[in-house]
């Protein structure tokens, strides 16, 4: 039979970093030790609490859809985690599946064929694919350490177009764990709404910033999208939830969008979500973010000492964007090289865009330290 296929899929790549984990597992299945730097994902479990909850609701028959736009009571705990002056009615919240389902609402609320969404390179890859699955157009704007990796709001100007409906902000971001400072925030927004435009900010690592408080981009205007998650501050990436803040005239069509969409997202990890804001839960929470601040101060200069030219110290996240061009090999080669030769799995720049991406590998520190000073072990051996 003829292999009946869509266009878009052309312009969306896969994970390259699968492939390593794929092979990094193949490795330890013939008994090879790996060092996983590559894994976007906590390596906590999903704290106590949270399971137990989830459990409990199972017991009480919770498996049934809930409302598209989420449980209520979850709702109203996501808004009121929010600080009192900045705090969005509950009805602005909606539960989705993972930042990645707020992010596909927001884009299929947002664009029609042609438009186009300012974003980062490098940046995360689902982004520009997201927009092209409905059917927009990804501007995607080279950026580096002169900007902390990050779009600016003169960046904005100049890559606007009368086909530009959004600029899509991560803060922190992937792969560079870099935060847009609070002014460059704010004229960004400004910037955007002059022009006509509307500013997405995903704040997935907002919970995980180490060395200050960063500012909501509710602070800056209540007319942002604002994506979240309970992926990986609240270490809950398989459970499926995340958040979406809407300005309050897009809740009926992003309910519709919904409803078509997923239905619901699952309700017993709804109602685990609840727990993750229980004062116990956060104590446990907040000591993890504490040991994710302890391994960055680990691995930043331990990977400097090799070699690694980070350009900038990452506030957020846990991850280290790093050139490695000293090295003298091309970073899909290098990564492939350090696995095989000796079982450290890092992710080639590839994965993150088109700029410069043969010059830089992202580092991962959801490991333990051991397992980090292990990696750092092997690394200096083989490149010094
Ligand atoms: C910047 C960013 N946004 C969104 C996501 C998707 O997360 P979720 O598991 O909540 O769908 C990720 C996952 O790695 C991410 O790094």
């Amino acid at each position: 039979m003829k292999l009946v296929t869509a266009r878009r899929l052309q312009d969306i790549e896969p994970f390259h970093v699968m492939s390593v984990l794929a092979r990094a597992h193949e490795l330890e299945a013939q008994g090879r030790s790996i060092v996983h730097m590559e894994i976007g994902e906590p390596d906590f479990p999903t704290a106590d609490g949270i399971r137990q909850a989830a459990m409990a609701a199972i017991e009480a028959g919770h498996t049934r859809y809930l409302p598209a736009l989420g449980l209520p009571v979850l709702r109203q705990r996501i808004a009121d985690s929010y600080a009192a002056d900045v705090r969005p009615s509950a009805r602005r919240v909606v539960v989705t599946p993972g930042a990645s389902g707020a992010l596909q609402l927001v884009f299929a609320a947002l664009l029609s064929p042609g438009d186009q969404v300012l974003l980062a390179d490098p940046g995360y890859p689902c982004n520009r694919h997201f927009v092209r699955l409905f059917e927009g157009e990804a501007v995607a704007i080279a950026v580096d350490a002169s900007t902390h990796y990050q779009l600016t709001a003169d960046l904005v100007r100049k890559h606007w177009t009368r086909r530009t409906v959004a600029v899509l902000i991560s803060s922190p971001a992937n792969p560079t764990g870099t935060l847009v400072p609070d002014a460059e925030m704010a004229a960004i927004v400004d910037t955007a709404s002059k022009l006509g435009g509307r500013v997405v900010v995903d704040e997935i690592y907002s919970g995980l910033v180490y060395d200050l408080e960063p500012m909501p981009a509710l602070r800056h205007s209540q007319e942002v999208f604002v994506i979240n998650s309970f992926s990986k501050y609240f270490g809950m990436t398989g459970w499926r939830v995340g958040w979406l803040v809407a300005p309050e005239e897009y809740i009926p069509a992003i309910d519709k969008l919904a409803q078509n969409i997923f239905i619901a997202t699952s309700a017993p990890a709804q109602y685990a979500a609840l727990a993750a804001f229980d004062p116990q839960v956060d104590g446990e929470l907040q000591r993890r973010v504490q040991l994710f601040k302890q391994r960055r101060d680990f691995l930043l200069p331990a990977l400097r000492k090799i070699g690694f030219d980070i350009k900038v110290v990452p506030e957020g996240a846990f991850y280290l964007y790093a050139d490695c061009s000293r090295f003298g090999r091309d970073s899909q080669r290098l990564a492939l090289e350090v696995l095989e030769e000796i079982g450290v799995a890092i992710t080639p720049g590839r994965d993150f865009g088109n700029f410069e991406p043969e010059r830089h590998v992202r580092f991962s520190y959801a490991n333990t330290l051991e397992q980090l000073e292990e990696g750092v072990r092997r690394l200096r051996e083989f490149l010094v």
